[in-house]
């Protein structure tokens, strides 16, 4: 058994792991390893807590705790029981364990079921408690205090073939949950995808202005206001804390981790500060804002949880709403960056796709007749939808907005 120190791992939808490496190097982190999914990296404990606080991109924040070598679930069994789970939570405390397969042979005799692999870890915890206090500690599907992440990896250099990596999720709740999201609507794409999109596609909040098409719930307008203000994505978040501290709004508040460490709760509380200082002043510095912010959707049904989800976001007065076809849309004074991301998905009927296509061919047409000189992107469900445009795309990217595959093209407009 070998015991991680000062080792992270933030999680990202498939296709911005590039993007979340840079943000976390901007946060002070030395040096990150990227890998399918995420990002590993290695920092104090203050600064991993700084990525949580101010990430856009990452879905969760995990911390490395041990890493087994094992060749099956009861080696597993085994192997976590020599772990003393009393100084990685408490008896009275409820816990969640999630387990992921990483790349593992097809042909494997072992770790072939996820929930067999969960209970023989969660096995190993209640019977150790059972030993040292006569009492085990409760499971809790949702809302545990302490949350495990489980991860097997095949490990062709190990003594035993496979590798058990625990980590301490420090989130709870995933990253993307900001909280402004009170209303929801048809296909919203995740709140740190759209962040993400919006690095990939190098928006620039100093001199373009951000029009939102199609923007459904309203996740693009939102994250691209609080980019251009320099908003901590956890703003809301920080303000629930503030009310109630007692609250779980991070899981790593509960863990023994941060408990016990004065220097890092003092250092917490000097991140939380800088979050609301950044709010103040970011919220200020939009409303000076020379960037304007359109918010655009055929639905008027649509746009009354839109309107909802700005207000929530305290956003309501930053970004102009718009109740149009977008395909009658005009540029406004400035440069303007035209993000699209129409109406796409599983659920799409052939009939659809038909009239889909001819939606695109008029975006396209619309491009080359209003918008030349000024940018374009389009986030797409479908490869052969991109076709219509009939524009030649500067960059494309493949990504996952959950399970499904989609494809963001971004046009420069001549
Ligand atoms: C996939 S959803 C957008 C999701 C959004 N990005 C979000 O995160 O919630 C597509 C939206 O396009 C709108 N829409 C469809 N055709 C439109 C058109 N011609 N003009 C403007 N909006 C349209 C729909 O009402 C829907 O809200």
């Amino acid at each position: 058994m070998n015991k991680y120190r000062f080792e992270y791992f933030a999680s990202c939808p498939t296709g911005l792991e590039d993007v979340l490496s840079e943000e976390i190097l901007s946060f002070g982190v030395k040096a990150t390893t990227i890998v399918r999914g995420g990002v590993k990296f290695e920092a104090y404990h203050e600064i991993a807590l700084k990525v949580l606080l101010n990430t856009r991109i990452a879905s969760r924040v995990f911390k490395y705790l041990y890493d087994l070598e094992v060749s099956h679930e009861k080696d597993l069994y085994h192997e976590a029981t020599e772990i003393k789970w009393k100084s990685l939570m408490d008896l009275h405390q409820t816990f969640k364990i999630t387990t992921i397969y990483g790349d593992l042979p097809r042909d494997r005799e072992y770790f072939t079921n996820s929930q067999f692999t969960t209970l023989k870890l969660k096995d190993a915890i209640v019977d150790y408690f059972r030993h040292f206090d006569k009492a085990r500690p409760s499971v809790s599907k949702e809302a545990a205090d302490i949350q495990f992440l489980l991860r097997i990896e095949f490990d062709e250099e190990g003594v035993r073939p496979y590798k058990a990596i625990l980590l301490y999720d420090l989130c709870g709740d995933p990253l993307n949950q900001r909280g402004y999201r009170v209303a929801s609507t048809e296909a919203p794409v995740k709140e740190n995808l759209a962040a993400g999109i919006l690095k990939l596609i190098k928006w620039d909040p100093k001199s373009e202005n951000f029009l939102d098409a199609m923007t459904g719930s309203g996740t693009f307008s939102v994250e691209a206001c609080l980019i251009a203000g320099d908003i901590p994505p956890t703003f809301l978040k920080v303000e629930q804390y503030r009310k109630n501290p007692g609250l779980r709004t991070w899981c790593f508040l509960n863990t023994q981790w941060f408990t016990k460490d004065e220097k890092l709760k003092e250092n917490f509380e000097i991140l939380v500060k800088e979050v609301e200082t950044k709010t103040r002043e970011g919220m200020k510095k939009l409303e000076k804002s020379p960037i304007k912010f359109l918010a655009n959707d055929i639905s008027k049904y649509t746009l009354e949880s839109t309107m909802a989800n700005f207000k929530k976001a305290r956003l309501d007065r930053i970004i102009e709403v718009y109740n149009e076809d977008a395909l009658d849309s005009a540029p406004v004074e400035g440069k303007n960056y035209f993000f699209v991301n129409p109406p796409y998905g599983e659920r799409l009927n052939p009939g659809e796709i038909e009239r889909l296509k001819v939606l695109y061919k008029n975006l396209g047409d619309l491009w080359k007749k209003e918008f030349k000189g000024h940018r374009a992107a389009l986030l797409v469900g479908e490869m052969d939808l991109l076709k219509s445009v009939g524009l030649r795309t500067k960059k494309r990217h493949i990504l996952f907005n959950g399970d499904i595959e989609c494809r963001l093209a971004e046009y420069d407009l001549f």
